[in-house]
């Protein structure tokens, strides 16, 4: 299968994200064709610094990385370096149905949020995504819940293609990655967990030991002193029961009896010493590749040309049908 999905630049990868996105991208890259990259053009349709972005996107890159994305197995590129996909965007766009763009659940919400910033790249963010998907002609699209629908019209776009040009595209399918039980934030564990709050609510995988240590030993915990799984009436002791049963693989029942007669803070310093020791690897590589900025780029740069490749020869086709020269 070739399997194709994009993220963006911006943001630290907390241990939800983790468990959602990249983790699952590891295991598909021992079996499948992948292709990963930054989509950094995407970045550009909310408010962002120009000043620093290059940088963001780079330690993205080494994000990835060192999380366990294997350039080895999989390709890995910047997305605004294929020029091929912004050509492609230009001409999917004929075929784009412009009213569906306005109904996207996204584009209503990021325009809320950022009612000064409303421009037509958030409008066409779901073209953009189309051609980042089918100018490879993948079958499958690993994406979450949000991204669903900015699926279903690539595939809408696909097929009209298809009807209106002669077969060309290949029409890809999502494939859901699984959430994993929800992760809340360490100061308000009735909120979901989110690189968007202060950095105390969120565990980083990057993470310093004292750093991961001091956010955990203050993570706000309920009354009473009894260590028991029950979200609603104890939401703190519930989530760090949760986190320790997904990084340890253990059931939360046998988090539980482990930790039974216990007091709050025993959970938590054996909590902290799991994730200090299972990041271990993910901080040795990620502080690895900060000092080999060239590796990093050679990486980038066979990626990209690998891509391209395969970019060049899907355009050629889509120039041919519409009738350009
Ligand atoms: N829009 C996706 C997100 O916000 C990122 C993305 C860009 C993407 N292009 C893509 C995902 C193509 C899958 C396929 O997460």
């Amino acid at each position: 299968m070739r399997i194709v999905t994009g993220i963006r630049p911006t943001g630290e990868l907390h241990i939800g994200n983790y468990l959602n996105t990249v983790k699952q991208y590891i295991e598909l890259q021992r079996k499948n064709e992948c292709i990963f990259f930054i989509a950094d053009l995407h970045g550009l349709t909310t408010p962002y610094n120009p000043a620093t972005y290059s940088k963001e996107v780079m330690e993205k890159t080494i994000d990835i990385l060192a999380s366990g994305l294997n350039p080895e197995k999989c390709i890995i590129y910047i997305q605004s370096r294929i020029k091929e996909i912004t050509e492609l965007m230009c001409l999917l766009s004929m075929v784009a149905p412009a009213g569906d763009l306005r109904r996207m659940t996204q584009f209503k919400e990021k325009s809320k949020k950022h009612p000064k910033y409303v421009n037509a790249g958030l409008l066409n963010y779901p073209i953009l995504m189309a051609a980042d998907i089918l100018i490879h002609q993948a079958d499958l699209v690993p994406v979450g819940k949000d991204q669903k629908q900015h699926i279903e019209l690539a595939r809408t776009i696909a097929r009209r293609f298809n009807n209106q040009f002669g077969e060309t595209f290949r029409v890809p399918k999502a494939l859901t990655l699984k959430s994993s039980a929800k992760i809340m934030s360490l100061q308000s564990p009735k909120k979901k967990m989110s690189k968007s709050d202060p950095p105390q609510t969120y565990i980083s995988i990057f993470d310093e030991p004292e750093i991961l240590k001091k956010k955990i030993m203050s993570a706000v915990t309920d009354t009473g002193k009894v260590i028991k799984y029950d979200p609603n009436k104890k939401p703190g002791v519930s989530n760090l029961l949760t986190i320790y049963s997904l990084f340890s693989g253990k059931p939360i029942k046998t988090a539980e009896s482990k930790f039974k007669g216990k007091n709050y803070e025993a959970l938590k310093k054996s909590l902290a010493t799991l994730l200090i020791n299972k990041f271990e690897p993910f901080r040795r590589k990620r502080k690895d590749l900060l000092l080999r900025e060239v590796y990093v780029k050679e990486v980038l740069s066979q990626g990209e040309k690998r891509a391209r490749v395969l970019a060049q020869s899907t355009l050629e086709k889509v120039r041919k049908k519409m009738g350009l020269a």
